[in-house]
């Protein structure tokens, strides 16, 4: 232990599992790293310490999520970077990637350092921006992608989610730049050509229920052709949420190939397939769109082998009147930052795909890893930066979306009693969501 006592805020941690595994311990954090493990953890921690009576739960590093969608600027009716980072502090993570589809996209270095300055000021989690691809993410020209690296919010991934950037020679080039920059392009995998009218998956169910389909090929033929261009350009691609068994085989070929190409799924693929449209719920629409079961079933393997490197949300909150209404007309996507932890519980590690020290592997390691974040997803160890997330394996809850933080409240999970719950979540060594609520610093003092 130190020679000297803890100074400024210090949380002790009691009985804690960490990754699950071996015997209870405590942890102590002081000055916003971890600065003792075992069971003598607490003897020098003064008598200002937050003590958290952790038995029978689990120490993971904080989550990273590569894929959110906070609306600000522009949609604040549905969501806000406030409360986006409110939902996320309560999910359990600790650094988020805000994708660029803002109402000005953000493919600015005013939109982007902005977005960062905000979640800084929120204090809840570390809001990284996402900076587009292309001007407006219209596909058309390069966004000034060094000037948005180089600014305050430190751009290390670019992104015009939402739309692909299927024109190849664009493609091409922003993957060129990208790697002399040493940023990360990550492309929603989207030919759209092959969707256009599409509201479904193309199968069966669509064709019953009288949907237009979105095929497989139109994800899996730009997934194929962006790693034969990261390979050519001798840079690194990664697929936004992918959605079919197809992209997995793709991606197990691609790294056989030594091609540098990593990509995220998320939990509503991972749980959800496309019986779920039989209600015509809007809901349940999303981009790509809820698969069969089977594709389902090869995501699951795939992130089990690290084939598929992580789990991103791409939490999506759209306004009622944008999802309560007919089904081809509603707005693509779900809510997902506080129900991502108890989804994997659910798919991957009910199911023995997955253990805990698997959890913290795509949930916090990988991802952390894939954009160059070097204070998350860290091993729990003394020294290291104290991001960190309590979970309650043995819990159990019921979601109902007006008790979720975000503003709008389109979950998919409506009802479902689901395992497993975040209890606290640790930024910097400050707690940040405690037992269902989100914990604001206090400024100019002890938070
Ligand atoms: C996302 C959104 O709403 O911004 N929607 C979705 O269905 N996933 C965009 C995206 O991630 O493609
Ligand atoms: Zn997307």
């Amino acid at each position: 232990m130190s020679d000297s006592a803890v100074t400024g805020e210090t949380v002790l941690i009691k009985n804690v599992l960490l990754y699950g595994e071996g015997d209870p311990t405590d942890v102590l954090l002081g000055d916003g790293v971890i600065v003792a493990i075992g069971a003598d953890a607490g003897t020098d921690s003064g008598p200002d310490v937050e003590v958290i009576d952790a038995a029978g739960q689990i120490l993971l590093p904080g989550f990273v999520d590569l894929h959110t969608h906070l609306r600000e600027p522009g949609r604040e009716d549905t969501e806000t970077i406030d409360s986006g980072s409110a939902a996320a502090a309560l999910g359990g993570y600790t650094a988020v990637f805000a994708m660029a589809n803002t109402s000005p996209v953000a493919d600015s270095v005013v939109v982007t350092d902005h977005v960062w300055r905000r979640g800084q000021e929120v204090g809840l989690v570390d809001v990284h921006p996402v900076g587009a691809v292309t001007v407006g993410l219209e596909g058309k020209q390069l966004a000034e992608m060094a000037t948005m690296a180089s600014g305050i919010g430190r751009v290390r991934m670019f992104s015009d989610d939402g739309h692909c950037v299927y024109d190849p020679l664009i493609m091409r080039r922003a993957l060129e730049y990208s790697s002399s920059l040493g940023v990360l392009i990550a492309q929603h995998a989207e030919e759209p050509r092959l969707t256009v009218g599409a509201v479904a998956h193309e199968g069966p169910t669509a064709a019953r229920l009288g949907l237009a389909g979105w095929p497989r090929a139109a994800e899996e033929s730009i997934v194929a052709r962006d790693a034969l261009l990261a390979r050519d350009a001798g840079a690194r691609v990664h697929i936004c949420h992918a959605s079919t068994a197809g992209t997995v085989e793709l991606m197990k070929w691609a790294r056989g190939q030594g091609i540098s190409i990593t990509a995220e799924v998320t939990p509503h693929h991972l749980l959800l397939d496309d019986s779920r449209l039989e209600t015509y719920d809007a809901v349940n629409k999303v981009n790509p769109p809820l698969r069969e079961a089977s594709d389902v079933a090869a995501l699951r393997a795939g992130l089990a082998e690290g084939i598929i490197d992580c789990v991103a949300t791409d939490h999506a909150p759209h306004a009622e009147q944008d999802k309560c209404c007919e089904f081809a007309a509603a707005r693509p996507g779900m809510l997902g930052l506080e129900t991502a932890l108890s989804i994997v519980a659910q798919t991957m590690v009910r199911t023995g795909l997955l253990d805990w020290r698997g959890v913290a592997r795509v949930m916090s390691e990988r991802p952390a890893a894939i954009v160059g974040l070097d204070d998350q997803g860290r091993p729990i160890e003394v020294g290291e930066p104290a991001n960190l997330v309590l979970i309650d394996p043995d819990a159990e809850w019921t979601v109902h979306g007006p008790d979720l933080a975000s503003v709008a409240h389109n979950t998919p999970y409506e009802s479902m009693t689901l395992p497993a719950r975040v209890t606290t979540t640790i930024l910097r060594g400050r707690i940040t969501a405690s037992d269902g609520q989100a914990r604001v610093p206090v400024r100019n003092g002890r938070g």
